[in-house]
């Protein structure tokens, strides 16, 4: 099982989907000033907010664009290549780290969205996505996957790593973070602030448009066709505290000192509302 995943710069990936060829070719990457960038570590969101971001579009465009939802460093360099054929504005997604992303999306000052996750959800959701999908390898137990959570020992590297990574480098100017809980339990308001981010002015029905064609069990509906075979695999549950039927007292407070330690007092550590999420 340990050849699914590879190691680059430190951080590992699934090795059927990343190559070292293809992060090389991304280091050239042209960007557009009119990109959309959704940014995420795996399981927070991202085809949410994929769909979110091409239904917006869609409506706002009154175009029907392409529909990728898959992230800008799967498959081989020349599929790179066919981004430039694409027309604006393109909706582009990746898991990479902040280090990682190609220079071209700030030289271009291109609008970046981050979509964060409570680390306890996400873990779990992570956990059933890795039994799911044959690229990942299995798991026995929750406890061993746990371990390899919060070790780091898992594909785009440590959550908390990750998110101060992001921290550190945000820039209010081009860059909005926006949590899943939040869109979850304020969707036509987190549709909003979203579309106003993009200058994706919509008006209220407009916006429940968009609300209907991605609540979850609407983008469940339709996952066959936008994920074929894995699409039980990407839209499982979309709920809030699942953590809680998992985590022992034990690896709670575990990740409560990492919290603690990461990213207690900062600005998107604040965001995360931890004690709400994750107490
Ligand atoms: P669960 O495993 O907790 O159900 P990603 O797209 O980054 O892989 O994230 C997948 C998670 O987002 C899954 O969480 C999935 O169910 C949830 N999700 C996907 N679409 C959703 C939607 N429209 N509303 C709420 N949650 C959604």
């Amino acid at each position: 099982a340990e050849d699914l995943l590879m190691s680059y710069k430190g951080i590992l990936y699934p090795s059927i989907l990343c190559s070292v060829e293809t992060f090389q070719a991304l280091e050239t990457f042209k960007a557009r000033g009119d990109d959309l960038l959704v940014v995420t570590y795996p399981k927070n969101g991202t085809n949410w907010t994929i769909q979110i971001l091409h239904e917006m579009v869609s409506v706002f465009h009154n175009s029907d664009p392409l529909l990728d939802a898959t992230m800008i460093e799967f498959g081989d360099p020349e599929i790179l290549a066919g981004f430039e054929d694409r027309p604006s504005p393109r909706i582009i997604s990746t898991h990479l780290n902040f280090k990682n992303i190609p220079k071209s999306f700030f030289q271009k000052k291109v609008k970046i969205l981050l979509v964060l996750r409570n680390p306890k959800d996400t873990a779990v959701s992570f956990y059933h996505f890795y039994n799911s999908l044959p690229a990942l390898p299995s798991y026995t137990s929750w406890d061993l996957f746990f371990n390899d959570f919060i070790d780091g020992k898992v594909s785009y590297g440590q959550y908390f790593e990750y998110v101060v990574d992001w921290e550190k480098n945000f820039n209010d100017e081009t860059m909005m973070a926006i949590l899943f809980e939040e869109m979850k339990e304020d969707f036509p308001s987190s549709l909003k602030k979203i579309s106003e981010f993009f200058q994706l002015s919509l008006s209220e029905e407009q916006i429940n448009l968009v609300a209907s064609r991605t609540s979850f069990n609407s983008m469940k509906e339709k996952s066959d066709n936008t994920h074929g075979k894995l699409g039980d695999s990407f839209f499982r549950k979309g709920e809030i505290g699942d953590w809680k039927n998992y985590f022992t007292e034990e690896q709670s407070k575990v990740v409560d000192a990492m919290f603690q330690k990461y990213l207690a007092g900062t600005k998107l550590g604040n965001m995360l509302n931890y004690d709400k999420y994750c107490k």
